[in-house]
């Protein structure tokens, strides 16, 4: 087993993370067995290229305790959240995707500013990677921070089983941490034995999405996580769930927000920052100063607060220092020209009426399974359900952009219902909302609240066709997905 807070170690040891930032123990009647998560094996190189290989498919792993049995997840490492791809700012990326599932897969990179052939979209951006097929992928992430990535096809069932893994671009220069942790929460929708339920239904599609009742971090059910006694911690917190909202308290320690999907923010107090499904924040909090003591993790998003870890004061002490979070490096986003700015409405709705496609449609047309269509659409962007009008072929871009341009997009949610908005390729500049104060920051996923305005703004500088949907998998899967041109 490695050392627990790696980033104390010298930098070419924090290469090496993962593992070690993921130790953990289950508290008692937590998980039975699972003691600590195993160090995935390091994922990155001292050069300029990291190369990793991304096995999908299914591998048991104990998310219950006994006398349920281990439960079938799906995942690209040997035990869920792996692997943690850790590398340095200005190295490549190549990374095989080996498909081993009964389904064609694709890898998205979810919040990375990458070439659109990299991107991961079936029939979109590259042809659906087959059963036994591979496919590399390869690009030099333009931006440090805590991204991940996922599949973009049937995701409700293999982001469900657990398909996600985290990938870190470390910065240059900045605050040094005395630790670096990755904390992947994510509920399991689980029956008593550890078998899967239903992971949609047309209730939880047409609402607020499926909630799973087992509520994790990291696949460990209320983990004691150990952290160096009196450092300052770094937790990368990531909001792997494909329905629910989390709203992070860190109890009993000052605890700061350092980042947003990866961008750096100005450091302030974490208190009120929810994350909708996809989205991240960088926290550094100070940990108790006497080994043993405890401070807790948990979401306050609904009214009745939920436990999620433990946080233990572990090792020897370390020296007193003042508690003073520091900035991380700016990230180099293109700023949008707001002044030329086109403004772009986007209206997300509810469909008028359900929308049932043919079955037989379904399975006849030569591109309905790339287009990963669902049988029935709930929801709508401007009006129009991905697919719209048929699915003789690719249905036409919501909006196309003029390369070079800026555009504000005025994010319009006109139900009743929360929406996390994503966009590929493309960091959003947040501006304003007409429900509430928006602190000024860069992120990849927005949270629209029930009938807010939210505006944000990109400069159009990466060509190429861009997925824009709802992070809520079944609303995605039912409609409220798009695309971009950009050209
Ligand atoms: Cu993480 Cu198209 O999304
Ligand atoms: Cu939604």
């Amino acid at each position: 087993m490695t050392h627990p807070f790696e980033s104390r170690l010298s930098r070419r040891s924090l290469l090496w993370a993962g593992g070690a930032a993921l130790a953990a123990s289950a508290v008692g009647g937590g998980p039975g067995g699972a003691a600590s998560i195993a160090a995935p094996r390091p994922a990155t190189a001292d050069g300029d290229l990291v190369e990793v290989e991304l096995v999908a498919r299914q591998r048991f792993q104990r998310i219950l305790a006994e006398p349920a049995g281990p439960s079938p997840l799906i995942t690209y490492a040997e035990r869920f959240p792996g692997p943690v791809i850790r590398m340095r700012k200005g190295q490549r990326l190549r990374a095989t995707l080996v498909n081993e599932l009964e389904e064609h897969t694709s890898i998205h990179w979810h919040g990375i500013r990458l070439p659109n052939a990299e991107d991961g979209v079936p029939f979109l951006t590259q042809p659906a990677t087959k059963p036994g097929e591979r496919h590399v992928y390869e690009f030099t992430p333009p931006d440090s921070g805590s991204f991940f990535f996922h599949p973009h096809c049937n995701t409700v069932e293999l982001l469900g089983r657990g398909l996600a893994g985290a990938l870190i671009v470390e910065e240059e220069g900045g605050p040094e941490f005395d630790a670096d942790l990755v904390c992947m929460i994510k509920d399991w929708i689980l029956d008593k034995t550890g078998a899967f339920g239903a992971f949609t239904s047309d209730r939880g599609a047409s609402r607020a999405g499926t909630f799973g009742g087992v509520s994790t971090v990291n696949g460990l059910i209320e983990p004691v996580i150990d952290v160096p006694a009196n450092g300052d911690v770094r937790a990368r917190f990531y909001n792997v769930d494909s329905s629910r909202v989390i709203d992070l308290k860190v109890e009993g320690a000052d605890a700061w927000i350092i980042a947003v999907d990866g961008n750096p923010l100005p450091p302030r107090p974490l208190d009120g920052w929810p994350m909708g499904p996809a989205m991240r924040v960088d926290v550094v909090f100070r940990a108790p100063r006497e080994a043993g003591r405890t401070i807790r993790l948990l979401n306050v998003y609904s009214a009745e607060p939920k436990p999620l870890a433990v946080f233990r004061a572990a090792g020897p002490s370390l020296p007193n220092k003042r508690f003073a979070p520091r900035a991380l490096p700016a990230a180099d986003i293109p700023k949008p020209d707001l002044r030329n700015a086109q403004v772009i409405p986007m209206a997300f709705s509810a469909t008028a009426v359900a929308q049932v496609f043919d079955e037989a449609l379904l399975t006849t047309l030569p591109y309905a399974d790339s287009l990963c269509l669902s049988q029935k659409t709930f929801w709508a962007i401007n009006q129009q359900s991905w697919p719209e009008g048929g699915h003789e072929r690719l249905p036409p871009p919501i909006t196309t952009l003029e390369l070079g341009r800026s555009y504000v997009f005025e994010l319009a949610n006109l139900t009743p219902h929360l929406h996390p908005i994503h966009i590929h390729g493309y960091t959003f500049s947040v501006l304003s909302s007409d429900q509430r104060k928006v602190v000024p920051h860069h992120a990849d996923t927005v949270l629209l609240e029930p009938k807010e305005r939210l505006r944000v703004a990109i400069k159009a500088d990466n060509p190429g066709d861009w997925m824009f949907h709802c992070h809520i998998i079944e609303h995605q899967d039912t409609g409220m997905m798009g695309y971009i041109r950009v050209a």
